[in-house]
């Protein structure tokens, strides 16, 4: 928002993370995001404070970017927090305030906060509640906000008011461009979130569901994707098969998506995205078994993982494949060394008990089998004559299928994909 020319102020409940951001340190990994972060601190047009009454007093438009993650031992979404901002922020409004919405909600959050967000504050039904849902991909954040493919506000018909033409304001200069500007109802607006997602996971998921037809027809699942993506209809993105999805959006938001259809008496609509769950879980096992099956057994094979993050040029590890399945062999009786280029610090915050190395080659060092589970450039790129001296088998497992198979078979390497002969 300030690079866009705004004057912002970042509020967080989060001391540590405030201090770091105010002295220009980004609390997680974002290519490109720390200079942008720094040249807006400089300039003055972005603060940071831990008070509600400042950005009460201070703030024409008020957007809210917490966290909605998977509740513990359910399927549904955790509202805490974004209810949490509407209760402190609510009452502080004195004068007329436009709220939006970015954070992922289920359908019918956004109008219930609006009905919340009137009875708190003073200043009644001069507060209006939007919903502006957030479309970043992690590892590419900076670009898909300056340069979003689109913009959708979800406008609450039943109180018209000013958020339009505020959200419009902010957002000129990307309108000015001709990025499109969808303006709907608050209901529409949410699902159109929740179902761009589910639709990703879906493709993910249907592409390891033909690379396991692959597997056993002995077919390739990278070269069918390339055919038939070339088709406009169906498009080549999101049908790279492996080890599936994960991170901390696709995976809870479908499962959030089905329980919100569950309430409103929908379930059946949505069975469809318990299978698409099942397959990308299974995706998980399907490699631990790979692996056994490679070594003969899992009891006290050394296996080496490249990559711990849930995607590259991301440090996070929110319910990562690589290090899910890094685990499980582990807890097989496997000895398990990790490698990231990024993710070291997440991942030993929540699996301390996994060996770590400084580096590809260190991880290698005297493995039975190499894992390659995050297709980092740096992990596409190795080349078999740098691990040739290291290791104790000559074994790869490509479970982002990135690496050329030809390359590593004719150094007289045992290569195996996900769905490749
Ligand atoms: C996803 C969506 O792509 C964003 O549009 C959305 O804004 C975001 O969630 C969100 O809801 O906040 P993100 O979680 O950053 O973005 O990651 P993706 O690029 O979607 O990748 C998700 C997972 O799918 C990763 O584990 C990735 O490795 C996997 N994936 C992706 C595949 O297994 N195959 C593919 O072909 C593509």
């Amino acid at each position: 928002m300030a690079e866009l020319g705004h004057d912002v102020l970042g509020i967080d409940v989060d001391a540590s993370k405030l201090s770091k951001l105010e002295a220009g340190d980004l609390p997680f990994y974002e290519p490109g995001l720390e200079e942008v972060l720094r040249r807006n601190v400089a300039s003055g047009k972005l603060r940071f404070s831990s008070s509600y009454d400042d950005a009460a007093s201070w703030a024409d438009v008020h957007f809210i970017g917490v966290g909605t993650p998977q509740k513990k031992g359910e399927h549904a979404a955790d509202l805490q927090y974004v209810h949490g901002v509407v209760d402190r922020l609510a009452p502080l409004l004195v004068e007329s305030a436009v709220i939006v919405g970015k954070s992922t909600v289920p359908v019918g959050t956004a109008h219930e906060l609006g009905v919340r967000a009137r009875a708190l504050s003073p200043a009644g039904t001069a507060v209006e509640v939007a919903w502006n849902p957030e479309f970043l991909r992690e590892g590419f954040a900076v670009q898909d906000t300056l340069r979003p493919d689109r913009l959708v506000l979800g406008l609450d018909v039943e109180n018209p008011g000013v958020a339009e033409s505020v959200v419009r304001n902010v957002y000129s200069s990307l309108i000015e461009d001709g990025i499109p500007f969808i303006v709907t109802d608050l209901a529409t607006a949410e699902l159109v979130k929740v179902s761009a997602n589910a639709f990703l996971a879906t493709k993910i998921s249907f592409i390891n569901a033909i690379s396991e037809l692959c597997d056993v027809a002995g077919a390739d699942v990278t070269v069918l994707a390339d055919a038939i993506g070339i088709d406009e209809r169906i498009g080549r993105k999101f049908l790279n098969a492996g080890v599936g999805f994960g991170g901390g959006c696709l995976p809870k938001d479908i499962r959030a998506f089905m329980a919100r259809a569950g309430e409103l008496g929908a379930d059946k609509a949505l069975a469809f995205l318990r299978e698409v769950d099942n397959i990308n879980m299974g995706r998980r096992t399907r490699m631990v078994e790979l692996v056994r099956k490679e070594c003969g057994s899992l009891v006290g094979a050394r296996v080496a993982v490249l990559g711990a993050a849930f995607k590259p040029n991301s440090d996070d590890v929110r319910d990562s494949p690589a290090l899910n399945i890094a685990g499980q062999i582990q807890l097989q009786g496997a000895t398990v060394t990790v490698y990231d280029p990024k993710a070291m610090e997440n991942s030993r915050a929540i699996f301390p008990t996994l060996d770590y190395a400084t580096s590809a080659r260190e991880a290698c060092s005297g493995a039975d089998v190499v894992l390659v589970l995050t297709e980092w450039k740096e992990f596409a790129e190795l080349r078999p004559s740098i691990l040739d001296p290291l290791v104790r088998r000559k074994l790869i497992i490509d479970g982002r299928n990135c690496l050329d198979p030809s390359v590593w078979r004719s150094c007289g390497w045992q290569y195996r994909g996900m769905g490749r002969p």
